[in-house]
């Protein structure tokens, strides 16, 4: 039986790979959008378009435009402008939903019990959703986030992109009590794209592989272009999803995680508090340390071959 799941995303490339693999490797309930990699009529416009291409159900809903307390900081470097650089985009022949994010997840969740909440974008949705109602923490079975570096950053030296726009929402999701499980850079930079990868998706021969193999093409492009000496992109979102669907390509350390908030050069910092000692900080979240890449990526392929 397929676990019910909710996604909230800021598609982006690595988004549109995340919402494949839980569109065919779970119950996709619904798709909750927040701005980040782009704005968010932007990730909308990209969450609808993933819905149609993949030929699934589930509704898309627009949360947040901004984060809790700060202007909003896109990716549009890695991204572009339109979220999606690199195939050209097909007409759009969905709408959103008119309900919002939080009314999606709070909704679904009372409708269907035992629900993950996946997040790979900012965490705005999800934490104005635990503020607007805390008994959302009895009905779900986790939150499942990309996000954090243990030793490393990608927006600063130390902070990852979506704890880093929305420090005070993921401070609210990371010490909600959800059972949490974190996907960090350390893990997903372990799932690398290569144009090598992107000429096996182009090889299926398919409309949607062509698609996909563009937007792996340009993903492993500009991360070259911007963080490394060669086309290698992370696929940092897919982890969230598969860390829940299938755990068994993981290895996991339970840590007690903390999320530096405010405006100053520590912003967005993700501390795991590895001391032996009796910790004040309780254990909060599974965080994966390890993936087994090649079985991910094969069901990356296997997935995109699924789609007529
Ligand atoms: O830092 C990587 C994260 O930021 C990913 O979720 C990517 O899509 C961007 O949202
Ligand atoms: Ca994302």
């Amino acid at each position: 039986m397929a676990l019910p799941v909710i996604v909230d995303c800021d598609p982006g490339h690595d988004d549109m790979v995340a919402l494949l693999l839980a569109g065919r490797h779970a119950d996709l309930l619904a798709v909750t959008t927040v701005a980040g990699n782009a704005p968010l009529e932007r990730s909308t416009y990209n969450a609808l378009l993933a819905i149609q291409l993949f030929n699934f159900t589930a509704h898309v809903h627009p949360g947040a435009d901004r984060p809790l307390t700060a202007k909003s900081g896109f990716a549009t470097g890695l991204h572009g402008a339109s979220g999606l650089d690199g195939p050209v985009l097909p007409p759009l022949h969905l709408s959103p939903s008119p309900r919002s994010a939080v009314e999606a997840i709070l909704e679904t969740t009372r409708q269907v019990d035992g629900c993950w909440l996946i997040g790979t974008g900012p965490l705005t949705n999800i934490a104005l959703s635990l503020r607007a109602d805390p008994t959302l923490l009895d009905r779900i079975a986790g939150i499942s986030i990309m996000g954090g570096g243990l030793s490393f950053g990608n927006v600063t030296a130390g902070a990852e992109f979506n704890l880093w726009v929305d420090p005070e929402a993921a401070a609210i999701v990371i010490h909600s009590g959800a059972p949490l499980i974190i996907s960090p850079l350390d893990v997903t930079h372990q799932l690398m794209v290569t144009p090598r990868f992107a000429d096996q998706v182009r090889a299926l021969d398919s409309s949607i592989a062509s698609f996909m193999a563009d937007l792996f093409r340009v993903f492993a492009e500009r991360y070259r272009d911007v963080f490394f000496d060669e086309a290698i992109g992370p696929l940092h979102d897919p982890c969230a999803v598969l860390a829940v669907t299938h755990p068994e390509l993981f290895e996991f350390r339970e840590m007690a995680i903390t999320v530096v908030t405010g405006h100053g050069p520590g912003r967005g910092l993700m501390l795991a508090d590895r001391r032996a000692s009796k910790l004040d900080e309780p254990i909060n979240a599974k965080v994966a340390v390890r993936i087994d890449a090649d079985a991910a990526l094969d069901l990356v392929l296997r997935a995109i071959e699924s789609i007529p």
